[in-house]
């Protein structure tokens, strides 16, 4: 088996990963390079570890690709940005069909320009069928606007009459979020060394565990993946109970 033959116990793999892809801009500048330089390169990583994702089997794989406090960032850089992740949706369907994955995206999407949303709900509609990992992209994506956004369509509901404020509980915000059917967030995996969430997932990834690698997202490679996850795999998960070993 692959998982298997990576070094991974197949039986403990886990069912969501979440990756926020950090240091292209560092990249770029240590070899005297335009940030975006490290932009263009870390869209192979993306394209190596989803690919590898897909072969283990993983589920799952959540991508933070654009924050919602990304859009601070020089036009410049924000606008290079967008034509890479359009450039990236059209140049990687092959091979998200080629290896059964399914594109979703979770985010405040509607901020994104024509061009990408162009790209996004074509990528989307023609993987739809597909049965193998589904690759989410965090797009204009923030927790906290997601916990905001389900709150005014739960308020919304509840001011209709068709919602009783309450029976409000966790399945009831759950039901509210982008993608209310996403399993929680197994292992939250950092590259560039940093430890910090960046306001990613803080609903889905409660009782996540924590990774971070040192490399740079452009050199990050299916090695580190593997790595990452035979870390999380040595990881004991409580959820608040009595060790049982
Ligand atoms: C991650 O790399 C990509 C995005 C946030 C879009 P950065 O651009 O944050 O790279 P550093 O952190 O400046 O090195
Ligand atoms: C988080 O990285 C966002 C993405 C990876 C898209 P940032 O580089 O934007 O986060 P901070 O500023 O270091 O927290
Ligand atoms: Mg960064």
């Amino acid at each position: 088996m692959y998982a298997r033959a990576a070094g991974l116990e197949p039986a403990r793999l886990p069912r969501h990963v979440a990756v926020i892809m950090d240091g292209n801009g560092r990249w770029a500048l240590g070899r005297g390079w335009e940030r975006f330089n490290g932009h263009r390169r870390g869209a192979d990583t993306v394209r190596a570890i989803t690919t590898e994702c897909a072969k283990l089997g993983i589920p799952r794989l959540t991508l933070y690709a654009f924050s919602s406090e990304n859009w601070t960032r020089p036009a410049s850089e924000v606008e290079f940005l967008m034509d890479l992740l359009a450039d990236f949706l059209r140049s990687e369907l092959p091979t998200m069909l080629e290896n059964n994955i399914r594109l979703e995206s979770i985010g405040r999407v509607d901020e994104l320009p024509e061009r990408v949303l162009f790209e996004l709900a074509n990528a989307r509609s023609a993987t739809a069928a597909n049965t193998g990992t589904i690759l989410c992209l965090a797009l204009s994506y923030g927790g906290r606007d997601e916990i905001v956004d389900a709150c005014r369509k739960l308020a919304d509901q509840a001011a209709r009459g068709a919602l009783d404020p309450t029976s409000i509980d966790r399945t009831t915000l759950q039901s509210a979020l982008y993608a209310p059917q996403a399993a929680d967030v197994d292992v939250v995996i950092r590259s560039a060394g940093e430890r910090r969430l960046s306001n990613f997932l803080p609903w889905q990834a409660a009782y996540a565990e924590y990774v971070d690698h040192p490399a740079l997202w452009p050199d990050f490679t299916v090695a580190d993946f593997r790595s990452c996850l035979l870390e999380y795999q040595g990881r004991e998960r409580r959820f608040g109970a009595v060790p049982t070993r």
